[in-house]
């Protein structure tokens, strides 16, 4: 039986690239096998340095989980720092992990490279990402594709304790769906907090009305035919939100000609609004009983942990410790 574990930092507000590329097939998952989901709040220790900001966060990221269809009985959810094991697992796994492995981190290069000042924890990152998935026996982590090095090292650190140590820890595989692998963002890069140019999961009307609106297109003119119709950025978001024979129908009309691109904006706008209004509406009866949402989280840890310290257990009694 598949046991599929996924993570969210709470490091700002979540968007349609984080829903369709990791929340939505890990919803899906529930449908099939054990489902293990977590707010990766020690992980947004590397990024976000206010603590009531991450409080909030973490609050805020645990209601658009349950707003979008995580259901508690069927999936265990809770808060990563709720079961500390993690971080002693991930002293242990560190010691088998090659520094080159962590210089070659895109993600870690990556933000460097945008001058956040490097600490010990960012390089790290990694290895508490690879103990949060082999504490819990993980065989599937749905994620989007920026996560694709991680995983491969998670499989690496697995594989050389075992080699090591013996037989320990489940080897895990990612699951990148490929038609929402990058979701692009408002600027056509992909979506992220971190670049500005998301379309929040649960953003107002009017924000949401106004950015996707201000999406900057070609200066061609709605009569003309365009025969590039499928990589408009418009085109490629309806996709996703809209029904099939919408987003066909719109592109059609794009390539035709004569299908302005005010029109095409509205239409995305009309169907991202209409798309997300279910959950919208669970959003706000889970807000207004916010000591159910910290119940479930409590009762998600208690069980989280039961599996982790088993894990931890035998990690611990195969590398001589105790
Ligand atoms: P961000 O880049 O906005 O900070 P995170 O790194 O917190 O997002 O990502 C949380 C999850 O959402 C990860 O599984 C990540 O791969 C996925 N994800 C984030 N952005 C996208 C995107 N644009 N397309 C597909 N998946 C995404
Ligand atoms: N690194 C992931 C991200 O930024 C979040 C994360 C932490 C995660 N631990 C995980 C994802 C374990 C999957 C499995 O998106």
């Amino acid at each position: 039986m598949p046991r599929t574990l996924t993570g969210i930092q709470p490091s700002g507000t979540l968007h349609i690239g984080n829903y369709f590329g990791a929340m939505r097939p890990a919803i899906d998952a529930q449908s099939h096998g054990e489902c293990f989901y977590f707010i990766a709040d020690y992980h947004s220790m590397t990024s976000l340095l206010d603590p009531q900001q991450r409080r909030r966060n973490t609050l805020d990221v645990a209601l658009d989980w349950l707003a979008c269809g995580l259901d508690p009985k069927r999936s265990v959810f809770w808060r990563q720092s709720d079961v500390p094991e993690v971080a002693e697992l991930m002293w242990i796994i560190g010691t088998l992990t090659p520094m080159g492995l962590l210089e070659r981190a895109h993600s870690y290069k990556d933000k460097t490279a945008r001058g956040i000042s490097p600490n010990f924890g960012l390089f790290a990152y990694p290895v508490l990402m690879a103990a949060d998935i082999l504490l819990y026996d993980t065989t599937v982590v749905p994620v989007g594709k920026d996560q694709k090095q991680h995983l491969e090292m998670t499989r690496d650190i697995a594989i050389k304790f075992n080699q090591t140590y013996g037989e320990t820890f489940v080897v895990p595989e990612s699951e990148i769906r490929e038609d929402v692998a990058v979701v692009p963002g408002l600027d056509g890069q992909k979506m992220s907090k971190s670049y500005g140019n998301t379309i929040d999961l649960f953003g107002g009307e009017k924000a949401t009305r106004k950015k996707i609106m201000g999406i900057v297109m070609d200066s061609r003119t709605p009569q003309e035919p365009k025969p590039d119709a499928d990589r408009n950025l418009a085109i490629q978001l309806l996709r996703l939100v809209a029904a099939k024979e919408v987003a066909a129908e719109a592109e059609n009309r794009l390539r035709e000609g004569g299908y302005g691109y005010g029109d095409l904006k509205k239409l995305l706008f009309e169907q991202t609004w209409e798309h997300f209004a279910p959950y919208r509406a669970r959003r706000a009866e889970f807000a207004a009983n916010l000591d159910h949402v910290q119940a479930i989280l409590r009762d998600g840890a208690e069980k989280a942990r039961g599996t982790a310290s088993a894990v931890l257990a035998r990690a611990r009694l195969a590398s001589g410790l105790g």
